[in-house]
């Protein structure tokens, strides 16, 4: 049997409390629908309790954004996978390309923080995607593969973990990938990791994000090898995030 796809929102550093209403108002449109895809939210970790009771009678689960390879200690800022556990995360995102980018994360600090995640509980989704100009170089399978190796721990499982692939020049720039590009680089990762992993490589869900919206949703959900999709800027909105989540194909 293959796993619903999942639909996952990145909220990133956006939403104060009165986001809460936007949850509640998706939780109520979801109410008695069957056949959902998985869906995750993924707010700031200060909203996470808060959200916690909106989501409770629902479909929709919460994760973090990154966590410390740690469970505590002086960490001053960083929250571990035990503490987004705490609060009520049953899975956190790693290696997104903007901690890659604003915190200098390495592969091996991600694959660290997918075990951390492990050893909490929770799933971790690994980000993985080329920029710009590693693209026109035609470096992007180069990367891809150093980033595979690198930051996916070779004990990952499909309960435990899911990839994204998020070329980085598609996010926030309303700049999607093509449905080709999109299968070409979803194929190539899904054959490193089969590679790396065996059959347990071929199972782990591979999630596309990068200016995934209502108009372009369902064709991505769509196409070939995209078990998800990770949304950023329009998982904000109840409406969008709901239209997204309707692209899907039934679970
Ligand atoms: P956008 O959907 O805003 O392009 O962001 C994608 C992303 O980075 C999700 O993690």
């Amino acid at each position: 049997m293959t796993a619903p796809q999942l639909i996952a929102g990145n909220w990133k550093m956006n939403g104060l409390l009165g986001a809460k209403a936007e949850v509640t108002a998706l939780v109520q449109a979801l109410n008695g629908r069957k056949h959902l895809p998985d869906i995750l939210i993924c707010p700031p970790a200060t909203l996470l309790r808060a959200l916690i009771d909106a989501v409770e009678q629902g479909s929709i689960r919460l994760g973090g954004q990154t966590c410390h390879a740690k469970p505590n200690g002086a960490h001053t800022g960083d929250i571990s996978a035990e503490m987004l556990k705490d609060a009520g995360a049953s899975c956190v995102i790693v290696g997104h390309s903007e901690r890659r980018t604003d915190h200098k994360e390495t592969s091996a600090e991600v694959a660290a923080q997918a075990t951390a995640a492990w050893r909490a509980g929770l799933t971790a989704i690994i980000c993985i995607g080329e920029t710009e100009a590693e693209r026109v170089s035609g470096k992007t399978e180069t990367v891809l593969a150093a980033q595979i190796d690198g930051s996916v721990p070779t004990d990952a499982t499909p309960q435990t973990t899911a990839v994204a692939y998020e070329p980085i020049w598609a996010i926030g720039t309303g700049k999607t990938a093509s449905l080709a590009d999109i299968e070409y680089a979803h194929a190539f990762i899904r054959q490193r990791m089969a590679a790396k992993l065996g059959a347990t490589g071929s199972a782990i869900r591979l999630l596309y994000g990068g200016s995934v919206k209502p108009s372009n949703a369902k064709e991505i959900l769509h196409a070939k090898g995209v078990d998800g999709v990770l949304v950023g800027g329009a998982s904000l909105k109840a409406t969008d995030f709901l239209a997204i989540i309707e692209g899907a194909k039934p679970g």
